[in-house]
This record gives C-alpha cells, sequence and structure tokens, in this order.
C-alpha cells in the first residue's frame, strides 16, 4: 500500500473557528502583533507548537480516570517511575509539571555563574534558565547542521571536535553538565544520530563531564536513527530509545511533546548528590516527590503516552503527515529548512521575505502574513526569539536563523487540514513582497517573543482583500 493512513480513528470532534479576514485584522491589531496574545477561539489551525497540544487516545483518557490522587506514593506515581525507568534505565526519577521546571531546578542546583553548559542547540527556556543563575549556554551544532538547505541526516549532531576544544578552553570544572537536545528544535527539528551521542559521550567521560539529555522528542528522534542510521532498522523503537538512554547520565523531559499529554515532565538521573539536591528544590517549588506538581491522573496518562509514542506505526504515520506537508512546499519554492523534521515543517523566513533585513523581523511578518491569510498561528524562531539585546546599550544582535515554525500538534489534524494550510501559504508566497516589516514597541527582558508588542510598516497586505 502507498498511502500511509492515521492509524488511528476518530471518537470525538472539536469544532474549528472559521473567521473572516475583517475579524482577524481586528484581532491581530488588539492583540499587538503578536499572536501569542491571540485567543484560540479566533484561530482556525493552530500551529503554534506541538506542545502539550495532541489529542489523547481512548487508552489514555481510560487511564486518567483510575489516577491516583494519594499525595505521597500513589499507584499512578509507581506506574509512571516504572515506565520511565524502563525507557532511561536512570536510577532516579522525579516528576515535574513541565520540562522547564526540571531544567531550574537542574540549573538552580548544579550551576554557578560563569559556568557553561554545552548543547547542540538550546532551547529558549534551557537557555533562559541556564542565563537566569548568571551561567553561559553555547551552541555546538555541526556546520552541516547550520546550512538550512543541505538535504543530510542527523543535521541536529554536536561538533564533538568543538566541544573538546571547549572543554580544553573553559576547563571540565566550568562544564558542571552537557546537554543534546533531540530533536533538536531550535534547528529545523533536526535528530542526532547514536554514533553522534556515543561520541559526545566518549569526549565527556575523558573529562568526567555528565551528559543530560533533553528528551522532549526522544522518540521522534529514535524513529529517525531506525530510519536512517545504518544498523538499527531492525530494532524497535524502545530499544533505540534504551540505547540513547543508557549513554546518558540524566534527562530532561517534557511530556508535553513525546508523552503524549497535555502537561508533564520529569527529570531523571544517576547520581545520588544531583538527586538529593533536585528533590530539596523540587519539594520547595514543585511538590512532594512523587507527584512533583502533577495529579495522579496526569502521571497515569503519561505513563501511557510514552508507551504510545514508541509505537513504529504512531511514528510512521506522524513523520509521513510533515514529510507531505514539506514536499508539496518544496514543490512549490518555498524555502524550508530540509529534510522535514521530526515535528514540524520550518520556513526559512530570511529566504521567504528577502525584502525585509532581520532588524525588520521577517519571521514576524510571515507569522502575522499566515494569521491574517487563513487564520493559521505558527511561531517565529528568529531575531525575536534569539536576537541578543545589550542591556547598556540597547543595541540588537540578530540571530543567525529567520525561522518560522509550523508544529504539528500529535494526532489532531488531518490531510485536509494540512492541505489548507498549503494553499494559504502557496497565496501568500505568490505575494510575499507585500509582507511588511515590524518594529518592536514593548519588550521584556528575556523570553521577549511571548509577551512583545509589535507595530508593522506600512501593511499592504490589507489591500488584498481576501474573502478567505
Ligand atoms: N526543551 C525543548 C527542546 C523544548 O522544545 C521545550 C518546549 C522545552 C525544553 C521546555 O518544555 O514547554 O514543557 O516547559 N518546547 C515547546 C515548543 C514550548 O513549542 O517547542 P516545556
Amino acid at each position: 500500500m502507498q498511502t500511509i493512513i492515521e492509524p488511528f480513528r476518530i471518537k470525538m470532534t472539536e469544532a474549528l473557528p472559521i473567521t473572516t479576514r475583517k475579524l482577524r485584522q481586528a484581532r491581530l491589531a488588539s492583540a499587538k502583533y503578536n499572536v501569542f496574545l491571540l485567543n484560540a477561539e479566533d484561530i482556525t489551525i493552530d500551529l503554534l507548537t506541538d506542545s502539550g497540544t495532541g489529542a489523547m487516545s481512548s487508552r489514555q483518557w481510560a487511564a486518567l480516570m483510575i489516577g491516583d490522587e494519594s499525595y505521597a506514593g500513589s499507584i499512578s506515581w509507581q506506574h509512571f517511575e516504572r515506565t520511565v525507568r524502563e525507557i532511561t534505565g536512570l536510577k532516579h526519577i522525579f516528576p515535574v509539571h513541565q520540562g522547564r521546571a526540571a531544567e531550574r531546578i537542574l540549573a538552580a542546583t548544579r550551576l554557578k555563574p560563569g559556568d557553561l553548559v554545552p548543547n547542540n542547540s538550546h532551547f529558549d527556556t534551557t537557555r533562559a534558565n541556564i542565563e537566569y543563575v548568571g551561567a553561559q549556554a553555547e551552541d555546538l551544532l555541526t556546520e552541516e547542521g547550520k546550512d538550512l538547505y543541505l538535504d543530510k541526516p542527523f543535521k541536529g549532531n554536536l561538533d564533538t571536535a568543538k566541544l573538546e576544544l571547549l572543554i580544553k578552553a573553559r576547563g571540565a570544572k566550568r562544564i558542571p553538565f552537557c546537554m543534546i537536545t533531540v530533536t533538536n528544535n531550535t534547528g529545523g527539528g533536526q535528530p542526532v544520530s547514536m554514533t553522534n551521542i556515543a561520541a559526545a559521550k566518549k569526549v565527556l567521560k575523558k573529562y568526567g563531564i555528565p551528559l543530560v539529555i533533553d528528551c522532549c522528542r526522544f522518540a521522534e528522534n529514535a524513529y529517525f536513527i531506525k530510519e536512517y542510521e545504518p544498523g538499527y532498522s531492525g530494532k524497535p523503537l524502545t530499544q533505540i530509545a534504551q540505547e540513547m538512554f543508557a549513554l546518558a547520565d540524566g534527562a530532561v523531559m517534557s511530556a508535553k511533546k513525546d508523552g503524549l499529554a497535555n502537561i508533564g515532565g520529569f527529570f531523571a538521573c544517576n547520581n545520588d548528590a544531583w538527586a538529593e539536591d533536585f528533590r530539596n528544590l523540587l519539594i520547595l517549588t514543585e511538590g512532594f516527590p512523587t507527584y512533583g506538581g502533577l495529579a495522579g491522573r496526569d502521571l497515569e496518562v503519561i505513563a501511557v503516552g510514552l508507551k504510545e509514542a514508541l509505537e513504529y506505526d504512531y511514528q510512521h504515520y506522524r513523520h509521513a503527515t510533515v514529510e507531505y506537508m514539506a514536499s508539496r512546499l518544496i514543490g512549490r519554492g518555498i524555502p524550508i529548512v530540509r529534510p522535514a523534521g521530526g515535528h514540524a515543517v520550518f520556513l526559512d523566513a530570511a529566504g521567504f521575505c528577502s525584502h525585509l533585513p532581520p532588524e525588520k523581523y521577517p519571521g514576524i511578518g510571515l507569522v502575522n502574513a499566515l494569521y491574517l491569510e487563513g487564520g493559521v498561528r505558527a511561531v517565529e524562531l528568529g531575531s525575536v526569539m534569539f536576537g541578543r539585546v545589550d542591556a547598556k546599550t540597547g543595541k540588537e544582535t540578530p540571530a543567525p536563523r529567520e525561522l518560522v515554525r509550523l508544529a504539528f500538534p500529535r494526532r489532531v489534524y488531518t490531510q485536509s487540514h494540512f492541505e489548507y494550510v498549503i494553499e494559504v501559504l502557496d497565496d501568500i508566497w505568490k505575494h510575499r513582497e507585500r509582507i511588511p516589516g515590524y518594529q518592536i514597541t514593548k519588550q521584556a527582558p528575556f523570553l521577549r517573543h511571548f509577551t512583545a508588542h509589535f507595530a508593522p510598516g506600512k501593511d499592504k497586505t490589507t489591500k488584498r482583500g481576501g474573502k478567505r
């Protein structure tokens, strides 16, 4: 069979808001041209994130009903712990309310000002949590990974030669741990190979530096390894994941991705002293260590979701949907990061809006055009999210890339929804020179993309008067 079908059928539906361009124009202006500030009821297709936006399976809904809400040592906690241990093999496991809670406690307990944490590419919250305690977050993506259009597998790999140079330059003592993010969200959802993780681990071991895997999308990464890395095609995804975690000393997880849950996460590690420090701060800020800020039913849902994410048929279908969108866009000449990522299609906003310099935030231009044209919400991963602002002078250094991410919520949208998004993008692409630039009129000192206010340059797109 040629057609890869959704390996599920739909039991419950949720109405999608269908809006007019006039309404969208008004809503976008009220939201200060920042789609994070829109109300969900004004969005038709929401590709803002794949985080916590997935649909639960009937097995998860059933599990939710048997959630044990005991404050300490609940049955649901035991189910959660057993499952996480089976997959990761790590000794200490702590639930948290979401990934950044694990990042925050890890940074607070292990880092001092002047320390440094390498990663293939830090996600924005990971970087912010490291910088918040006065440490430095360093991205060490391979040169291959930086080339947006190079069609090669494993462009999420960490540059191990650069890692060793950095360790020698800074001294191992200033590097309390190294991270690897699978898949590499910031760099296009690109996977990391097992060979690369093993090579990084070898370098780190030599200098006594622990490896912490940011494993939000570990099951999608395992699928890429199975499909594209020699020697893995015959192995089940669970075994591949186990092999990967065997190389790690710790893991931070947002279960809102490959936990197929709407909330939750965990931290896991082997080191007893790390666990002790983590546990103490967890109790202070999240909750008792057997619930960590989650309800017992959430723990049940995650335990089931982690297993479902490792089912081959599910991953096969999921990757097919991303690839379908990517191939259609490439066919129309629309510039996207290649190859397709695991959880999203990343548009190259600099290539798309070649008339806009980084200071005019082409990513915001494209994100807002998507909303105005079709009620589609996407997210900028460019100079607004990753640009550096000098605290003293206010001078801005643009990000190395201007990307816009169309993230795919898990098990939520069907092929016709994606056809619609392709059509919307095609329309925008044909009139791309009309996309206006933007300026920031208000911003927070960190993670500014969430709350910033923007003002458009002369908005030529409004003259088109589309009826959609
Ligand atoms: N690490 C990575 C690689 C992520 O993609 C995210 C979240 C986190 C850590 C933090 O997890 O949201 O549960 O606190 N990414 C979401 C996204 C927000 O849209 O990509 P969290």
